[in-house]
């Protein structure tokens, strides 16, 4: 694909070979990650970051990567402080909004509204989750994880075996996972949700036509038995009609160390894409899990920043330039692995 100027708007966008050139500028980025060194390359650049749904992780890590790469970054959070409540159409939004930024993040609740937003945008426009749809970024950061873990046990993605495990139906990061998954061959995937919370079916389509093993299971335990990644996702309450709605299921696929023990193979990474819901009636990946050193949640993160990055300096066009503009940092603060 052409990334410069491009909207990354869905999963289904990318070919095999932009991924691995994501991945190859992801990891040219991590000494401006690690702050071994800066670079002013995007300065005087402008994101947009403008978040109408619940985020920490994904609004702060798309923010710190445009800062990491020297720009600026201005912010609207809430669907209070937008004017679409005021009556304004989703295309006068960005057309305003596009004309004050150079690039822009946007995380909206229905399902086809950033693409929306982006046909109005004069500058690109970068998908941060639309409704249950996709979440293009995230699953990025997801297979340059896996890549990166199963690269420490002498495998690579193809020939993969991965369980998914929770909300199916409304989780926007499994549904642009499961679309990824289908660049690559002979994957073996276990979905398992409650029967009410499938994995749509156009999206099981999508991964079998890629010739890969799908089986659907309800429940844990035999599922988790023979992969290298157990994928874990939280019920996504606010996609439920009301809380009891969702409590029906949370809480149903709880991950512990005891069950990892009698369950996994011993290397079985752990992975979700995060917030876990860590109250007691959900809990589906136990904190007894945290010294176990193949939960990987927390490197997905840090991993979060290396390909936001890339994305950035791929769509502004600037991968070239990145260490011409780089500079030393005469300070540092030193960070325990995760
Ligand atoms: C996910 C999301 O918003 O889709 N979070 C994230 O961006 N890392 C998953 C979730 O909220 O459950």
């Amino acid at each position: 694909m052409e990334f410069t100027g491009s909207h990354i708007l869905s999963i289904q966008q990318f070919e095999r070979e932009d991924i691995q050139q994501v991945f190859r500028v992801a990891a040219q980025m991590e000494p401006y990650a690690q702050r071994r060194k800066a670079t002013r390359v995007l300065e005087g650049a402008i994101l947009g970051n403008m978040f109408f749904e619940a985020s920490t992780r994904t609004r702060i890590s798309f923010g710190s990567a445009f800062n990491l790469l020297g720009g600026e970054v201005r912010e609207s959070v809430g669907m209070d402080s937008l004017s679409v409540v005021k009556g304004e159409s989703l295309q006068d939004t960005a057309r305003v909004l596009s004309g004050f930024s150079d690039i822009i993040c946007m995380r909206y609740p229905e399902a086809g509204s950033v693409a929306e937003f982006a046909g109005a945008s004069r500058v690109p426009v970068l998908n941060g989750g639309d409704g249950s749809n996709e979440h293009p970024s995230q699953a990025l950061l997801d297979l340059f994880t896996i890549e990166k873990e199963m690269a420490g046990r002498g495998r690579g993605i193809d020939g993969l075996r991965i369980a998914m495990i929770g909300d199916l139906k409304y989780g926007r990061t499994v549904h642009s996972l499961g679309k990824l998954l289908a660049l690559y061959d002979n994957i073996q995937i276990v979905l398992v949700s409650p029967p009410e919370l499938q994995m749509p079916e156009d999206i099981v389509e999508i991964m079998r036509s890629a010739g890969h093993q799908i089986e659907v299971s309800d429940s844990l335990e035999p599922s988790i038995a023979h992969v290298d990644i157990v994928y874990s996702t939280r019920i996504q309450e606010e996609r439920f009609p009301d809380r009891q709605q969702a409590d029906l299921y949370r809480g149903r696929f709880r991950l512990n160390q005891g069950l990892y023990t009698k369950h996994c193979e011993p290397n079985t990474v752990i992975m979700h894409p995060l917030p876990r819901d860590s109250r007691a009636e959900a809990n589906e990946l136990d904190r007894d899990l945290d010294g176990n050193p193949n939960l990987a949640i927390f490197r997905q993160t840090d991993n979060g920043l290396l390909v936001r990055m890339a994305l950035f300096a791929l769509v502004l066009d600037v991968v070239g330039l990145v260490e011409d503009y780089a500079c030393d940092v005469p300070w540092h603060v030193p960070k325990t692995p995760v």
